[in-house]
């Protein structure tokens, strides 16, 4: 059965202030995505909560790009999941390269980072990508399916969660390279080929544009995109909105 599709931006820390935010709402309240899929805007933290009440009638939904591994009380510099879900977000990506190099964040991390979201109606989207050092090696599959259930927390019922599995190939991000369709399909199937999973949607991310949009969508088995600097720019992401 087809899945609803799904095209996500991630705007990282490319939008630096409010102003830049009230420009970029003014612009996909204009647009008006017609298409028959859903929208999730990832934000900076500080931008979430401006972004959830000014869209909040435009089906459009708001995700975060991170949040807090713990729920304790003490946790100097983070944003906790209960404090998202109380600002409007729904969606949060969860082991993005950046976070994972930069943080130094292990799978284990992550998996109790999904579990925390899940626990708070977060829907998860989970990161997952290879080197090219390990793409030109052989076993990058291997990698791939062991990074992404040691992403996932083991615990029962996960296989009925609204879960979404970006696979993101690390050479791809901001790079302008994009995998070939037979490369993406590759991926994509042995993922999905992870018992446990049926009911996640499955996206590709790593330097989506409306250029390569047409060639990325030929990947059947893909459920949506994950944009990063694409989709500052609104009018791209309408064209892309338009393909998928
Ligand atoms: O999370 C999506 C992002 O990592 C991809 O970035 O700029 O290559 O589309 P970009």
């Amino acid at each position: 059965m087809q899945k609803r599709k799904i095209l996500i931006a991630n705007w990282k820390t490319y939008i630096k202030n409010f102003s830049e935010i009230d420009e970029k709402i003014d612009e996909i309240k204009d647009q008006v995505f017609l298409k028959d899929l859903d929208i999730v805007i990832c934000p900076s933290y500080i931008h979430l909560q401006s972004i959830a009440n000014k869209l909040k009638d435009f089906e459009v939904f708001v995700g975060s790009q991170n949040l807090c591994s713990s729920e304790s009380n003490a946790n100097t510099g983070e944003v906790l999941a209960s404090m998202l879900t109380d600002v409007g977000c729904q969606y949060c990506i969860l082991g993005h390269s950046e976070v994972r190099e930069r943080n130094n964040e292990s799978s284990n991390i992550i998996a109790s980072k999904v579990q925390i979201a899940l626990k708070n109606s977060i829907i998860p989207i989970v990161c997952v990508g290879e080197t090219l050092e390990l793409r030109e090696k052989s076993d990058y599959i291997k990698f791939l399916i062991n990074q992404t259930i040691e992403s996932l927390p083991q615990v029962s019922g996960i296989e009925d969660k609204d879960i979404i599995i970006a696979y993101e190939p690390i050479w791809s991000i901001g790079t302008g390279k994009v995998p070939s369709i037979e490369q993406i399909e590759e991926v994509i199937s042995a993922l999905k080929s992870i018992p446990g999973l049926s009911a996640a949607k499955f996206v590709y991310g790593g330097s989506v544009n409306e250029k390569n949009i047409d060639e990325i969508c030929k990947v059947k088995s893909l459920d949506g995109v994950l944009v990063g600097g694409a989709s500052t720019d609104v009018a791209k992401l309408k064209i892309i909105s338009q393909v998928l």
